[in-house]
């Protein structure tokens, strides 16, 4: 299994071929045939067993099962969720990180990749303005940095509380937040001082009256702001609720894991102002940056700080923490054993140049607008609200839940589009999440047309 032997030659030879097909997909099919287990299992004809297989009969059941059971988060049909968009520079490098095993722990082991992802990490600080001494690490998801960051947030909190007196401490977050923030406050065992604002828009003015009117705000540990909402995209007031932070003395972090990647588009980059001010900030690549999954930029203001609760100590470790260790990405976030997940942004970024990146992200936020125009005009339809960055919600007058599920599971099977229906203010809406800078006009009508 570890030598270079026939068998080995043969795997190299039909897997670089199959990756080097799917490199040159243009446009990526959507795909996602979705089938039972039992389906697959009966398909896959017992693989893995105890006896060995021929390598081609096994990456052909991958490729005849098993990838198509796949929907495309790349293809600029995808427009669910928050789609992907990896630039084939990034996807190529990817399989290089893999070949290469690189642990990302620590300075010792890794100090070549560490410094070309901390160039990476200096590179988004600068976009949001934050200080030369702001750093972090590469981490799995915006999952990951909310609960790496939010578990600073709190021991800061707690610290900074009477010694002995345990409590438990709160964070102040919009009603727009994404899931994974209520996640992790119930991971830390928090709770959440949440604000609702008729425009979705967490305000400093209405983080302050809420902080105000609040009981015990000696609790408080964290304001949490969002710079693109996952169901809109909207970006909060960072100004605002930074300046509260500050008056209050709370931890200030911005959630811009979906819209974090709009601080390279200078079109908008004004609705980032006062992220400058963030204790910490998450921006995740493999969604705007068009980097491969899975890659979360975590930044913080401090890092001493963050490398205070996050440092692992053993015998076995001590080596890592030695004078000579200049950085070790271990320190910034809950893991230890990590991939080296930024090195494929780095290539990229340094094949193409940031500015292509930006004019990439503006293409989208065109998009967006173009199609919420497009809604506008057609008198079924009714616009929610003005993009702020790549996401459009929208209703079909008239149509009821089923409706929209009908709608958006044909244009699956026929190939069209993925857009799973999402809610607004309680209510089935159409939610169209654009990323990839192919997604075309042409495609929007199409699936607009269908709704009539
Ligand atoms: C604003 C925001 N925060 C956090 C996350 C979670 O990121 P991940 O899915 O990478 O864990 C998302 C995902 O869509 C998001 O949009």
């Amino acid at each position: 299994m570890h030598s270079v032997d026939p068998t080995t030659e043969q795997m190299i030879r039909s897997v670089l071929a199959y990756a080097e097909n799917r490199l040159r997909l243009d446009p990526v099919p959507l795909d996602g045939c979705r089938r039972d287990p039992a389906e697959f299992d009966a398909l896959l004809h017992g693989l893995p067993g105890e006896e060995p297989h021929n390598p081609d009969q096994v990456l052909g059941a991958y490729a005849s099962v098993l990838a198509p059971g796949v929907i495309s988060a790349d293809s600029p049909r995808f427009l669910g969720f928050i789609p992907a968009a990896p630039t084939k520079a990034a996807l190529l490098f990817d399989m290089l990180v893999s070949c290469a095993s690189i642990q990302g722990i620590s300075w010792l082991e890794a100090s070549g990749a560490i410094h070309a992802e901390n160039l990476v990490l200096r590179l988004i600080a600068d976009r949001a303005g934050l200080p030369g001494s702001a750093g972090g690490c590469f981490v799995s998801g915006g999952s990951a940095a909310n609960l790496s960051a939010l578990m600073v947030a709190r021991e800061v909190a707690k610290r900074r509380a009477h010694a002995g007196q345990r409590r438990r401490f709160r964070a102040v977050v919009s009603a727009d937040a994404h899931s994974s923030v209520g996640n992790t406050l119930r991971i830390l065992e928090m709770d959440a001082l949440t604000v609702t604002t008729s425009d979705h828009r967490l305000t400093g003015a209405a983080l302050r009256a809420a902080i105000e009117a609040d009981g015990d705000p000696s609790s408080l540990a964290a304001v949490v702001a969002t710079a693109g909402t996952t169901n809109a995209g909207i970006i909060d007031d960072l100004a605002g609720a930074a300046a509260v932070a500050r008056d209050h003395g709370l931890w200030f972090h911005v959630d811009g894991a979906y819209g974090g990647a709009g601080l390279f588009a200078p079109s908008i980059r004004r609705a980032f102002d006062g992220i400058e001010h963030a204790d910490s900030f998450v921006l995740d690549p493999h969604k705007w940056l068009f980097a491969p999954y899975d890659c979360a930029a975590l930044l913080y203001r401090d890092p001493a700080l963050a490398r205070s609760v996050h440092r692992q100590d053993a015998s076995y470790l001590d080596v890592i923490h030695d004078e000579r260790a200049d950085w070790n990405p271990t320190d910034y976030a809950y893991h230890l054993t990590r991939r080296a997940r930024g090195l494929p942004l780095w290539f990229s970024l340094s094949v193409h140049g940031a500015r292509a990146y930006g004019d990439a992200i503006e293409v989208a936020i065109r998009r967006a607008g173009e199609a919420a125009a497009e809604i506008a005009k057609r008198s079924y339809l009714e616009l929610i609200r003005e993009p702020d960055l790549g996401i459009v919600l929208f209703r079909r007058r008239g149509w009821a839940p089923p409706q929209y599920t009908e709608w958006a599971d044909r244009l699956l099977a026929d190939q069209v589009a993925f857009i799973p229906p999402s809610a607004w203010e309680g209510k089935t809406v159409a939610r169209l999440a654009f990323l990839h800078p192919h997604t075309s006009m042409e495609l929007v009508r199409q699936i607009l047309d269908r709704m009539e």
